[in-house]
């Protein structure tokens, strides 16, 4: 049966908009956990927009499935990851306009930087995802840079405006999973993935994680707004 990782990102983003204490994506962490996830993910972003150091150091200390720590590779983010040691690092893109991450990292056209950071994260003892689009060429150069994973993009594939061009795309992300399986690597996806577009990949072999986290905060949000209203109610009643 294929995993599931959730990106707490959006519950920080949240208690950004107050610089408060909540929502904690510690806590939602752990109850996303319980709830069966396979793995917790966060996105370290240069301008900490939403993810904080402190979160990152915590959920380290907390999390009990695997914490997976996107990123771009920098300096400062090789320094972190290597002093947090995440059960997986996942190398992405990184614009400080971009409200999210909007592409696949260029692996081919950069690949002698890519190798040679994936080798200092690799002497750090950590294990490398790489999130890049469902191009072969792309994913022979995140084969030839050393990673263990790649995360294919859904992005294309979620914003389809048509059935027509989804299917298209989705016989895409197949073909691409299965020359990345062909080659060694690990296949999870994700990207814009929710609770409609999810369907065409149920019981597909080709995957074998999906990384979700707008959608699923998006809908926690709904599912706990009358209970939240209601429990204020008999606060003041
Ligand atoms: N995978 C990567 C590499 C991402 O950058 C994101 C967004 O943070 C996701 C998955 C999750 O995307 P979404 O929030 O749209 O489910």
């Amino acid at each position: 049966m294929a995993k599931l990782e959730v990106n707490v990102d959006h519950v920080a983003t949240v208690r950004q908009a107050r610089l408060t204490d909540e929502p904690d994506p510690v806590t939602a962490a752990a109850l996303a956990e319980l709830a069966g996830a396979s793995g917790i993910i966060v996105h370290l972003r240069e301008d900490r927009r939403h993810i904080q150091d402190r979160d990152l150091r915590l959920l380290r200390q907390t999390v009990k499935t695997r914490l997976n720590l996107e990123m771009a590779a920098t300096a400062e983010m090789l320094a972190i990851a290597s002093e947090v040691k995440p059960d997986l690092v996942t190398l992405v893109p990184e614009k400080r306009e971009e409200l999210t991450t909007e592409g696949g990292l260029n692996v081919a056209g950069n690949l002698d930087f890519l190798k040679d950071y994936l080798r200092k994260l690799k002497e750090a003892g950590l294990e490398v995802s790489l999130f890049i689009d469902p191009d072969h060429g792309q994913i022979n150069a995140a084969k030839e840079a050393g990673a263990g994973w790649v995360e294919l993009h859904t992005g294309a594939y979620a914003e389809a405006e048509n059935e027509d061009r989804a299917q298209r795309l989705f016989d895409e992300l197949l073909d691409a999973a299965r020359h990345a399986r062909s080659l060694g690597l690990r296949v999870k996806c994700g990207h814009g993935l929710n609770y409609t577009n999810i369907t065409r990949f149920r019981g597909r072999q080709e995957f074998e994680e999906f990384s979700i986290g707008h959608s699923i905060i998006s809908r926690a949000v709904l599912v706990g707004l009358e209970r939240a209203v209601r429990e204020m109610l008999n606060l003041i009643a």
